[in-house]
């Protein structure tokens, strides 16, 4: 909280997009640079620490698209965020059973925080895994970029409408420099003209503008233009077309108000599926469909290969593991909330899971 009080001393506001990314990545104070957040003890939990087979479904898809590409000689996973390591480790198990698949493999792990890289390499012991701090480094093909919400916890600014005025969203202190605020200031035009490109005027008030997910889809859209592959990615979201207000925060499995506790609390907003997917195809990207959590996971035969898996169990294990499938598929957990994107070459025919 100190940081972010003799920053705003020194600055009086800063837009909001900067706030989240110092309360979540600054080197000393940042939220995801300090601790691991994920799972039961942490704050709160991703799919691939509910089930593994959340990573073993989605290694199938991987050979699935390399089989598809014509199996060729290399092929790279990118993965974006890793957290703590879980659904590469798990990714591995699966690639390694497949062999002309896995000699071909190589890995990117793309992090920001230090002290998750530590974690994910006490887990990860394979010379193939490298890991990278920028989609620049990314200078082998075909390349799958692969995320689990990694996009939602990415900066984003907010701008709110009113009449034909537009505001955008800043933090700031209050008279007793004690507490945090948000305030609006009046947009600058050039903010304006880039909301105003987007096209996300047109329906509510509050705009939700994700300055650094749609930077990063730039970015990975030429590298998979340039050497061909794909985006698979999974994230809290929404794909009708109106504006929302979806800035949330999260402490203990709870939600908090973000200005309390940054720097301990996770700050996330959901992503709108639509402007990705308009995103993407203007970067020349072919995006079929946006499906479901759920749909993507049954489609790929996540249910065939719990049946199978089962045979073996206790009644106990059984128990558990269908239990956490449930989680992972239930409509109204996250086989619904989450929405699953990929977007690949223009001339790209893969479509497992859409
Ligand atoms: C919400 S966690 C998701 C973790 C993991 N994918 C999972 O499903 O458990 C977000 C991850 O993205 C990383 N991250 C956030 N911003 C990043 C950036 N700009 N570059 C690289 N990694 C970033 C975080 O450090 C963290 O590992």
């Amino acid at each position: 909280m100190n940081k972010i009080i003799n920053i705003l001393k020194e600055k009086k506001t800063i837009p909001l997009d900067q706030f989240i990314n110092i309360s979540l990545y600054d080197k000393e104070f940042g939220y995801y640079m300090k601790k691991n957040p994920i799972g039961k003890k942490g704050d709160f939990i991703t799919s691939p620490l509910i089930s593994n087979l959340f990573g073993e479904m989605i290694a199938i898809w991987c050979i699935s698209l390399w089989e598809h590409l014509g199996k060729p000689k290399k092929i790279l996973l990118v993965e974006l965020g890793p957290g703590d390591g879980t659904l590469c480790r798990d990714l591995l198990k699966t690639f390694m059973q497949f062999e002309d698949f896995y000699n071909s493999l190589e890995i990117n792990l793309l992090e920001i925080s230090g002290k998750l890289k530590k974690i994910q390499k006490s887990k990860i012991d394979n010379k193939k895994v490298k890991w990278i701090k920028k989609i620049n480094e990314v200078k082998l093909g075909p390349a799958i970029f692969l995320g689990n919400e990694f996009f939602d916890g990415l900066p984003i600014k907010q701008i709110y409408k009113k009449k034909k005025l537009f505001f955008e969203k800043f933090v700031g202190l209050s008279k007793d420099h004690k507490k945090i605020k948000f305030l609006y200031k009046k947009a600058n035009n050039n903010l304006i003209k880039q909301i105003q490109n987007l096209n996300l005027i047109s329906v509510g008030n509050i705009i939700e503008y994700p300055i650094t997910a749609l930077n990063f889809l730039k970015s990975i859209a030429k590298k998979i233009n340039k050497l061909g592959g794909g985006l698979l990615t999974f994230d809290y979201g929404y794909i009708s077309k109106k504006n929302q207000n979806t800035l949330q925060s999260v402490k203990k499995h709870k939600y908090i108000n973000p200005l309390i506790n940054p720097g301990h609390s996770d700050i996330t907003s959901h992503i709108n599926f639509r402007l990705f997917y308009e995103i993407l195809k203007e970067n020349k990207l072919n995006v079929k469909k946006i499906t479901t959590q759920n749909e993507f996971l049954k489609k790929i035969g996540i249910i065939e290969r719990a049946n199978i898996l089962s045979k073996k169990m206790t009644f106990t294990e059984k128990a558990n593991m269908f239990y956490r499938l449930k989680r992972l598929i239930n409509y109204k957990e996250m086989g619904g909330l989450f929405k699953v994107l990929f977007a690949q070459k223009k001339d790209g025919k893969f479509s497992l899971g859409f």
